[in-house]
């Protein structure tokens, strides 16, 4: 769930942005998971949705290509396997049951790479559950950012493209291409409230878009996170609370 710029600090993560993780519990209903099933957790984080899944199926497995968060991932369920693989580039001896990724293949440039991947690495019939970011996701944020960072004259950093959102259509027809049979396809909104009040927006610019400001100055840095979150007010600051314009892609498709 990374790129190559990004670097994770699961300490963060997991104080200020566990919702990542909480909204992905309501896709393990939809993996459905079951006692004689083998399943793979593309991009599992610090591992608290793999360890959910695994509670109901025979061996679940979560990769990241953060070694960062593996680690973390494995301090915390000591039991489960984890390991360091790349969501575009891997492969197992043993195929899988189903394979259920969350809130990563946003951060996959390499989609088809990815599609791939997932339909190598799953038994005939297997299925896949994923959720990610969707045509649209976080506009609102990163357009001001986009805006404050070109104001100031980082003309490059402001043109970063940094994730992969398409429409269902796109991705369905990715998937129908790659051999997959699209069961369910969705587009939704799903805005997501932050955890802190004073410092919402910009925590999540810290978190997820630190990218944006290599070459950029200290100083500059702060002025334009202050900037961004003063002008989404309007769109994401609503009864006080912070939230970001999360728009989801959930799809589930068999092989
Ligand atoms: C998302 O979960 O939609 C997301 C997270 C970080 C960056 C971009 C999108």
């Amino acid at each position: 769930m990374n790129d190559t710029t990004t670097k994770w600090k699961p300490e963060l993560y997991n104080e200020k942005h566990s919702f990542v993780y909480q909204y992905g519990e309501g896709l393990i209903k939809l993996l459905d998971p079951k006692e004689n099933q083998r399943i793979l957790d593309l991009g599992c984080g610090s591992g608290q949705l793999t360890s959910k899944i695994n509670k109901f199926a025979k061996k679940t497995i979560g990769i990241d290509k953060s070694a960062e968060m593996i680690m973390d991932a494995k301090s915390k369920f000591p039991n489960i396997e984890f390991q360091v693989a790349d969501a575009s580039n891997f492969r197992f001896n043993e195929k899988f049951d189903s394979i259920f990724s969350n809130a990563t293949l946003h951060w996959v440039k390499d989609f088809k790479g990815a599609i791939k991947c997932m339909y190598e690495n799953l038994n005939s019939n297997g299925k896949i559950v994923l959720e990610f970011g969707g045509k649209g996701n976080v506009q609102t944020i990163v357009n001001e950012l986009r805006s404050s960072l070109k104001m100031r004259g980082y003309g490059k950093q402001s043109e970063l493209d940094l994730w992969y959102f398409p429409t269902i259509g796109e991705y369905s027809t990715e998937l129908e291409s790659a051999g997959f049979r699209v069961l369910f396809a969705e587009h939704y909104d799903r805005p997501t409230k932050l955890a802190d009040e004073n410092s919402g927006i910009k925590d999540w610019i810290s978190m997820f878009a630190e990218s944006f400001f290599i070459g950029v100055t200290e100083n500059h840095k702060e002025e334009i996170k202050d900037e961004v979150q003063e002008k989404t007010k309007d769109k994401c600051l609503i009864d006080g609370k912070w939230f970001a314009d999360y728009k989801r892609i959930r799809v589930v498709a068999i092989k």
